[in-house]
C-alpha cells in the first residue's frame, strides 16, 4: 500500500460554542468565506488519495450529506445562466470516484467513541482522522506530512503544535521522547492536563494518521469525569504497547470551534482570496481602532 484509503471525519459534536448559529447549521457548514469548514477537511482528505470518506455525524445533521450529494437542478440552472464555474463548484469532478459514508452517533460521548463507530468501514489498513473544526493551512498538507511519516515509521503518527500554558488544559498533551528532526516519540499522552500536571507545552492538534488496532485499545477505555470516551486514553493504552509518534506542526492552525479562531480563519482566507483581498485590506486599514 502506497496511500491511506479512508479517512475518519467527526462531526456529531454539538458545537456549543457556536449556539445559537450551531442550533440549526452544524459547526462543520459554518463558511470560511465561501467554502464550508467540511468541505477543507474532505479536500485535505483527498489530497492524500483518500478513497473512502467516513462522517460520524449527529441525529440532525442532515446539510452535511446534502452538501456532499450531487445537486442535478442546481447544475442545470448554473449551467443555462452560462455559470459553469460555479456549477463545477457546487458538483466538483474530483468527488466523483470518492465513495462517503455516514454513520451517526446518538449520544455525544466523545471523539474515542465516535471513532469507534467507523471500524466496520476501516477494518484492517491504517486510516486518516481529520477535525473538520480545526483548519490547518499550509503549502504541504498537514495530512499529508502525517502520511508521508507513517509511511516512513509504520507507526501511528499525531499532529502536534506548542500551546500557550494557559491554554494546555483544553488539549491532549504529550510526554514528549526522542526527538529526530520534526518528529517525537511519545513517551507519554494525557488528555486535558491542568497547567502544573501538563507533561509539556506540546498539544494534540485535530489530524491523526492511526493504524486499525487502535480500534482495540479504544475498547478498553474507560469513561473520563464527564462521561466521555476519549481517542486520547486509547492513543495513550497504545502507546504503552508498540511506539507512537508525534508529528510537529509548523503551519497556520485555527481552531474554527471557537469564535476567535473562526474569524482569524476568515481573516486569513479574505486576504488570499484575490476577489477581495484588496478591498478587506483597505477596509482593516480603515478601522479606526481608538
Ligand atoms: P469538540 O471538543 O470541539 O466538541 O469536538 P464540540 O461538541 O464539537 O464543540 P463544543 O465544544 O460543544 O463547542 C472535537 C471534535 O470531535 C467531534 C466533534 O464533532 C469535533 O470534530 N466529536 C466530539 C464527536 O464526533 N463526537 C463526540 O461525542 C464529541
Amino acid at each position: 500500500m502506497t496511500n491511506i484509503r479512508k479517512a475518519i471525519l467527526p462531526v456529531a459534536g454539538l458545537g456549543t460554542r457556536f449556539l445559537p448559529a450551531t442550533k440549526a447549521i452544524p459547526k462543520e457548514m459554518l463558511p470560511i468565506v465561501d467554502m464550508p469548514l467540511i468541505e477543507y477537511a474532505v479536500d485535505e482528505a483527498l489530497d492524500i488519495g483518500v478513497k473512502e470518506i467516513i462522517f460520524v455525524t449527529s441525529p440532525d445533521k442532515y446539510s452535511i450529506k446534502t452538501h456532499f450529494e450531487r445537486s442535478e437542478s442546481l447544475e442545470k440552472k448554473l449551467l443555462k445562466k452560462g455559470k459553469a464555474q460555479l456549477a463545477e463548484k457546487i458538483n466538483p469532478k474530483k468527488y466523483k470516484s470518492i465513495k462517503f459514508h455516514f454513520i451517526v452517533q446518538q449520544e455525544q460521548i466523545g471523539l474515542g467513541h465516535a471513532i469507534s463507530l467507523a471500524a466496520g468501514y476501516i477494518k484492517d489498513e491504517p486510516f486518516a482522522v481529520i477535525l473538520p473544526d480545526d483548519l490547518f493551512v499550509s503549502e504541504i498538507s498537514c495530512t499529508k506530512e502525517l502520511s508521508m511519516a507513517y509511511f516512513e515509521t509504520k507507526n501511528s503518527v499525531l499532529a502536534v503544535n506548542k500551546i500557550d500554558a494557559n491554554q494546555i488544559h483544553k488539549y491532549g498533551v504529550i510526554k514528549p521522547g526522542k526527538i529526530n528532526k520534526n518528529l517525537i516519540e511519545i513517551d507519554d499522552i494525557v488528555e486535558k492536563p491542568n497547567k502544573e500536571n501538563a507533561p509539556s507545552d506540546i498539544a494534540v492538534c485535530g489530524r491523526y494518521i492511526l493504524t486499525p488496532d487502535i480500534f482495540d485499545f479504544l475498547k478498553h477505555v474507560k469513561e473520563d469525569k464527564s462521561g466521555e470516551i476519549q481517542l486520547t486514553d486509547a492513543i495513550r493504552l497504545m502507546s504503552k504497547e508498540k511506539p507512537i509518534s508525534a508529528l510537529l506542526y509548523s503551519g497556520k492552525k485555527f481552531d474554527c470551534g471557537s469564535k476567535l479562531g473562526y474569524v482569524q480563519a476568515i481573516i486569513s482566507n479574505a486576504l488570499n482570496d484575490n476577489e477581495i483581498k484588496e478591498d478587506i485590506k483597505k477596509f482593516i486599514k480603515s478601522i479606526d481602532w481608538t
